[in-house]
This record gives C-alpha cells, structure tokens and sequence, in this order.
C-alpha cells in the first residue's frame, strides 16, 4: 500500500479531525528517517493498538549540537516509504524546516530533573531540542499514543516527563530494544561504522548485558562499572563518555541495584557515538547487592 505523505501542518490536520470525528484512535511514530527494524518494530506495535497511526519523518535541527553530525545524518526518504509501505500506516508525515520552525520561532520546550547527566551533560541543549519538537508533533498529530524505543531511555524518561508536566493527552508506549543476531542495538548511526569498527561494536553490548548480570549476583556498583569501562576499551571503544547505573523508573543515580536498575552507556568507537542500556533486575528477598 503506498503511505500518502504530508508536508504541512494544515493538511495533516485536516485528515487528523476526520479521523478523530470518526472516533478513531490515533497512534503517532516519531522518528528522523534513515529507518531501520527497530522503528519498524514501533510502527508494528503502533498498528497492532490504534485505528491510525501516523510516522514522522523530521531531522531536527535543534537537537543536534554539532553541525557535521546534522549534516551527516543519514538521510533516504524514498527507502523510508518503500520499508513503510507494508506495514499499514496511514499518512508520513515530513514536513521541512521551514514549515515546523518558521521564521522568528522563539519557544523552547525545557525538562529538568532526567533530562540532567548522561547525554544531557555530553550534548548540550539535546533534550531541550527533543523536547521541544516532541510536544510540537504531539499537537500537531493529535494523537492518543505515541511509541518510543527503549533504546533512548533517557529520552523517553523526558518524553514521559513533559506529557506529565504539560498535561498533554497521550499515552506514551515504551517499545524493547531491537538488536542484531551479535547483540548490536540498532541505531541509524550504525551505518557510518567501518568493517573493523562494526566488529568491534557489538562488543559494547555484551559488556554491558555481563555487568548487569555481575551486579544482580552482588557485585559493588563502582568497582563493576569501572571494570566495565576498562573492558570497553580494550574491546577497541576510543572513548567512554558514561556508563552509569540510574533507577530505572526516575533516572536517579544509583550506588547499587536496591531497585529495578538501569545500566546505561555512551561510548565513541572513531567517528560515531553509540549509546546502549540494558536493564538491572532487583530481586528482594535474593541475594543482595554488596555496597
Ligand atoms: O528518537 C528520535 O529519533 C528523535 O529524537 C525524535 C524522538 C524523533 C525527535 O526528533
């Protein structure tokens, strides 16, 4: 089936009121392009629980803090609406720059609290950017879900928080992360990996899935991170930039697993930054983690 697809925000909403005058539940996909499994595996579940589901397609300017990473992002919109095509969804959504920041756009969206440390410290003004055209396409699509990968898990901590804060009405779904058979989390960066780097990348994961294990099994936080940060490393990584365990239903930092957990990294293997999380299981009454 081909995906109509619609620039402006007045044509989009024309074809959202009809729908919500029909009483149709309607399910929003943000993405920036360069699609790959895990945004298709967000459309699927977006199919599966709503009447219509529209995915956007925006590279925003505004949460990039260098130029060469904007320029740089990889961008096919032909590819996109080829892999969008069997999958049911009802309009794209990909309006230019222009129409989603006009000329004196001067608002900006700021969330505190999550969005602080991690990425937040190492990309300046990132969640502000998100932030902001998040709550623009949640006005502008009109929608009841909107789904969100847990890959950016701190981004969707702010997105969650921002709907709370702003009372926006709609119910955000959290989707798993979506890796390659070596464990690899899929990412659009993905693509600018060399050969050697793309063997080295993987390893990230593995790492991190290892820690989480030795942690649950009581092993002290500080010194299982540190090792952790060695290892990836010697695996080949250039640079840590963090790798931190957060509570995983506030973000706060954690000296050990006393409570569902999250481990969570960055790290930049030549040119490209990957990010990964997995999750830290806290069982009470097991064995306890040795602080
Ligand atoms: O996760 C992304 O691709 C982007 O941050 C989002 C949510 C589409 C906002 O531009």
């Amino acid at each position: 089936m081909n995906v109509p697809i619609v620039r402006t925000i007045s044509d989009l909403r024309r074809i959202v009121a009809e729908w919500h005058r029909e009483g149709a539940r309607v399910a929003v996909v943000p993405t920036m392009g360069a699609l790959h499994e895990g945004h298709l595996s967000l459309v699927r579940a977006a199919v599966d629980r709503a009447d219509r589901v529209i995915v956007t397609l925006f590279v925003n300017p505004k949460q990039f803090d260098s130029a060469t990473d904007l320029t740089g992002y990889p961008r096919n919109e032909a590819e996109d609406v080829v892999k969008l095509a069997p999958l049911g969804v009802h309009v794209l959504y990909a309006p230019d720059a222009a129409e989603m920041y006009p000329q004196g756009f001067a608002t900006t969206i700021s969330v505190g609290g999550v969005s602080e440390g991690m990425c937040g410290a190492y990309r300046p003004g990132h969640f502000d950017g998100v932030a902001t055209v998040v709550t623009k396409l949640f006005l502008q699509t009109g929608a009841h879900l909107a789904f969100f990968g847990e890959k950016d898990f701190q981004q969707l901590h702010v997105v969650r928080r921002l709907v709370r804060d702003l009372d926006l009405p709609v119910e955000i779904v959290a989707c798993p992360t979506v890796r390659e058979p070596d464990g690899l989390a899929l990412s659009s960066r993905n693509v600018r990996l060399s050969a050697p780097e793309r063997q080295v990348a993987p390893k990230l994961a593995g790492i991190l899935f290892d820690t989480a294990r030795r942690i649950e099994a009581g092993a002290a936080a500080e010194g299982a991170l540190a090792e952790a940060r060695r290892a990836i490393l010697d695996a080949g990584y250039d640079e840590v930039e963090y790798l931190e365990l957060r509570g995983a239903d506030d973000l706060a930092p954690l000296a050990a697993a006393d409570r569902p957990a999250r481990l969570l990294v960055a790290a930049w293997i030549g040119e490209t930054r990957l990010i990964d999380n997995v999750p830290v299981q806290y069982a009470s009454g097991g064995i306890g983690p040795k602080i």
